[in-house]
């Protein structure tokens, strides 16, 4: 909005400027002007006029020419001006016909032409502006004649000769002089026009001429040529002169008259001011006259006091209009001047504000930036102070929960003491059964378990405090590495893997922490078996660095190996990373890390998935990186060697009770989906005296054995690698082969929003961890029960009603799809299972299983009983024979459908009828 109005402002002041110089330049015209000579007064005087009018039309511009009385200086003239792009030519030509062809050529161009007092030979021009000569010659000619009462000799001073004035002038001179025959022209003189061929030609005339008694010159400078001839020849003598043009001013027509040089002058207009007035309407496409005549006037000894006094104002008010010119055009200069000053500053002006509307406006931002910018500071601030509240308040809350955590860890430590003892009791008793001494085994392999991590969140409390030391005592690492891996070479040796200690060393004494070391090894060893597979290897290698003073223990196997991410987090607590980092609670390597720092040791991993993992540690050789408290006297001597074959993963232990081969006998089987083998092993062991157990380690694994063995119920775990337990559920929920088993749902989550997610995908009961095995049996057998009930229901509905109370969709439409499949074949005797299998697009085993687990009979016996149910419908509704309704139904032969028939109902047919009959 705001750059908006900025950019309007700027906007409108630059419109004023440039509207301040809006002097739109007009078209200037350009007037050629091709004067025949300059060099006379009259000839000024023309010029001057022109440019004194040329001073109010200041659309034209004039570009003059000095043909110097010269015919091809003139014609060069005009062709040079044609070139220079004149748009109106005014031409006073030397000669007439020398001339004319270039004045013809100009006006054929379309250029106007304004011929000024000499004439062309031609017409084609555009306007004529001079005075009448022939009338100016007659006038001469009477004026003479007048003064000369009728009697006399005159001299006659020509002009140039091929000029038009010249020519008209004598004509009309003569044409009035031989009017007299008292009057004759004596000699004809060449004065071209000048004073000096004037007096070079009368002074050469004046010697042989008889005595005359007047010179009539065509122009005033001639008389005055030939006065002063005449004068210098004789000072008295008695002739009179006469001239034309009535110029004023100092030596020219009117001062002569004035003077008596001469007897009358004739005046004759320059025409200069007028050929500008006329030039101006052609340029302005206004009407004008083409023949424009000057008039003319004697001047004598009677009118030339009023002339001169005339002409001398004009003169002088010419003078002065030429002084006012001067001053105006100075004043112009100084308008123009200050003008330009004006938008000079008027510039500066808008420049200014525009650079202070910007300054402005940046300001306005800046001010309004900095508002918000505190505004944020303080919201920031405020947040800073809240989350640092929220976060003391959080450290207080997790300081008192870990406080708690580790009091409550600290309290089961007693009772985990108490469990063990009376365990540990019992196992040495002799009557033990071997199911009992396993199922003490295992209580006893847990409780330990549950102890190891108890201490665990103990010392990480510790460390925590800076409250865990080590005492360290002096050991042979070599033997003490042996002693922690012959707890692994039971299961090394069962599942084949090279397990080794690979080392030159045949001794090694060095410092440490008995305690901390054997359980960081153990640690490290617990993991590779746990992601090595069976027929991998596993290397311990240990050398030591004299040089550096240290001993490099490295854990090498080839087993499944982490991501790049999961080696970056995996020292890190409660890290449990995925399948292939999963190291249960995400203590035990924190912990050897945590330990590892303790004797100012660092751990390193490198791994790679599928191809393996290394860690390795260093142990500094000496003693003198421990402080004195640090050293643990008692400890020298004898160290036992820790057993940690109970803590051992179940995976790595060898089980004694593998859960039987599918026990046939059986008639439900049960399908247990979970990772944990120690809790398929637990259930297994106590649901195979009732199930027949299928076991499952994952999600897919479930799958597949569920569709491939169709279980009566399904066992699930609710967290399995790869596929969840809520998918499981929902895929066995969709599918048409599985989707009647009854699902449980086990967890140790017990989340509300887990429970929805349960029942949406189609779980049937949720047992929450830990569970008393009973409850977990009752579960089951309610389910199974409860599949019984619906079986009966389907029963119930056998090929009568569809039934709305079945309990999924998918059932239902099995049902009614087998049913359907037995009908249409009911009288094909060939009907075998092929075509069920082809119609329902299932397996045999899974038509079979599911017809047993929905209709609760065998597909054969369905069959039979469907047959059996017609035919009972046809023998007592019916008058159709036995043998045709044998057939009908589908018996191949109705010897076989008697034996069948009696089978079932425990009469013959016809024995069935007659007692139909009987009771109707
Ligand atoms: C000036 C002039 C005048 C004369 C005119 C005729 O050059 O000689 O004196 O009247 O030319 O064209």
């Amino acid at each position: 909005m705001k750059w908006t109005l900025h950019r309007l402002l700027e906007i409108c002041l630059l419109a004023l400027v440039f509207s301040c110089g809006s002097n739109v330049p007009e078209k200037k015209f350009k007037i050629g002007f091709s004067q025949c000579t300059g060099g006379d007064a009259w000839r000024k005087e023309m010029l001057s006029s022109m440019e004194r009018e040329l001073e109010f039309h200041p659309g034209m511009e004039l570009e003059y020419r000095d043909a110097a009385n010269s015919n091809i200086t003139q014609i060069e003239d005009i062709e040079e001006l044609l070139l220079n792009g004149i748009d109106l030519l005014i031409v006073s030509p030397n000669e007439s016909d020398p001339i004319s062809p270039v004045i013809e050529k100009v006006f054929k161009m379309n250029i106007p032409v304004i011929v000024v007092d000499r004439r062309t030979s031609s017409s084609l021009y555009s306007a004529f502006i001079g005075a009448d000569n022939y009338e100016i010659g007659k006038l001469a000619g009477r004026y003479i004649a007048s003064i000369l009462n009728g009697h006399g000799k005159i001299v006659e001073m020509w002009g140039l000769r091929g000029s038009s004035p010249a020519i008209d002038r004598h004509k009309g001179f003569i044409e009035v002089i031989q009017e007299y025959p008292g009057i004759s022209v004596v000699k004809e003189i060449d004065g071209k026009w000048e004073v000096d061929t004037a007096k070079v030609q009368m002074d050469r005339a004046i010697r042989t001429l008889e005595p005359f008694d007047l010179v009539f010159a065509h122009n005033d400078i001639m008389a005055y040529g030939a006065h002063l001839v005449c004068n210098a020849y004789d000072a008295n003598t008695q002739v009179r002169f006469v001239g034309i043009d009535g110029l004023p001013g100092p030596g020219a027509g009117i001062q002569f008259v004035s003077d008596h040089i001469l007897d009358a002058t004739f005046l004759y207009p320059t025409g200069g001011k007028e050929a500008i007035l006329l030039a101006a309407r052609i340029m302005n496409r206004q009407n004008f006259e083409k023949e424009n005549i000057l008039y003319s006037v004697t001047i004598d000894q009677k009118n030339v006091r009023v002339m001169k006094a005339q002409t001398e104002i004009i003169l002088s008010q010419q003078k002065d209009i030429q002084l006012q010119y001067g001053k105006i055009n100075e004043q112009i200069r100084i308008y123009q001047n200050q003008r330009n000053l004006i938008y000079l500053l008027l510039f500066s002006l808008m420049i200014a504000i525009i650079a202070g509307s910007r300054a402005f406006f940046a300001w306005r931002e800046k001010k309004e930036m900095n508002f918000r910018l505190n505004k944020k500071k303080d919201e920031i601030l405020i947040q800073r102070d809240r989350i640092q509240e929220m976060a003391s308040r959080a450290e207080t809350e997790t300081q008192q929960k870990l406080k708690f955590f580790t009091d409550i860890s600290h309290e089961l430590r007693t009772p985990l003491t108490l469990i063990l003892d009376p365990i540990e009791e019992l196992l040495q008793a002799e009557k033990n059964t071997p199911p009992n001494k396993e199922n003490l085994k295992l209580a006893k392999k847990n409780a330990l378990r549950l102890l190891n991590l108890v201490n665990q969140l103990m010392d990480f409390r510790k460390i925590d405090n800076q409250k865990m030391i080590i005492q360290v005592s002096e050991n042979d690492i070599v033997l003490f590495i042996r002693e922690i891996m012959s707890d692994f070479e039971k299961i090394a040796k069962r599942r084949r893997i090279d397990f080794r200690l690979i080392t030159e060393l045949k001794k090694l004494n060095i410092w440490f922490d008995r305690d901390k070391i054997d359980k960081v090894i153990f640690n490290l060893l617990s993991n590779a078996f746990k992601f090595t597979s069976d027929d991998g290897y596993i290397y311990i290698k240990l050398s030591s660095f004299d040089a550096e003073g240290h001993a490099v223990l490295s854990i090498e196997d080839n087993g499944k190996g982490m991501s790049e991410d999961n080696v970056k987090h995996l020292f890190e607590r409660f890290f449990s990373g995925d399948g292939f980092a999963n190291t249960g609670t995400g203590l035990g390597l924190a912990l050897c890390k945590e330990y590892l720092e303790l004797h100012h040791s660092n751990i390193s991993v490198s791994s790679e998935p599928f191809k393996g993992t290394r860690f390795r540690f260093m142990l500094k050789l000496g003693t003198s990186h421990f402080k004195d408290t640090e050293f643990d006297e008692a400890k020298t001597e004898f160290q036992e060697h820790t057993d940690h074959s109970l803590l051992l993963d179940e995976s790595e232990i060898p089980s004694d009770f593998e859960p039987d081969a599918i026990d046939e006998q059986k008639e439900f089987s049960v399908l247990l989906i979970d990772d944990s083998k120690e809790l398929r092993d637990h259930l297994g062991h106590r649901l195979k005296r009732d199930y027949q157990i299928i076991e499952a380690a994952d999600g897919l694994i479930g799958l597949q054995k569920a569709f491939d063995d169709v279980p009566d119920l399904v066992i699930c775990d609710v967290i399995l690698p790869g596929k969840g337990g809520f998918e499981v559920a929902r895929t066995l929920r969709n599918d048409l082969r599985t989707s009647h088993i009854p699902i449980i749902m086990l967890t140790a989550k017990t989340s509300f929003d887990e429970r929805i997610e349960g029942l949406h995908s189609g779980v049937d009961a949720y047992v929450t961890k830990p569970f008393v095995f009973n409850y977990l049996n009752e579960r089951i057998k309610a389910l199974i029960q409860n599949r019984i009930l619906l079986r009966q229901h389907y029963i119930h509905d056998l090929g009568v009603e569809t039934g709305s109370k079945t309990r999924g969709g998918l059932d239902k439409k099995f049902v009614i799809s087998f049913m359907s499949i037995v009908e249409a074949n009911l009288s094909n005797s060939d009907f075998n299972m092929d075509e069920i299998v082809k119609g329902l697009g299932m397996s045999r085993v899974q038509v079979y299983r599911k017809v047993r687990a929905l209709l609760g009979t065998s597909v054969n016996d369905y069959i039979i009983n469907v047959r059996i149910k017609t035919a009972k419908y046809l023998l007592a509704n019916t008058d159709k024979s036995i043998a045709e309704i044998a057939y009908e139904v589908g018996f191949s032969s109705p010897a076989y459908f008697s034996s069948s028939f009696r089978a079932k109902i425990d009469l013959s047919p016809s024995e069935f009828k007659a007692s139909k009959t009987a009771q109707s």
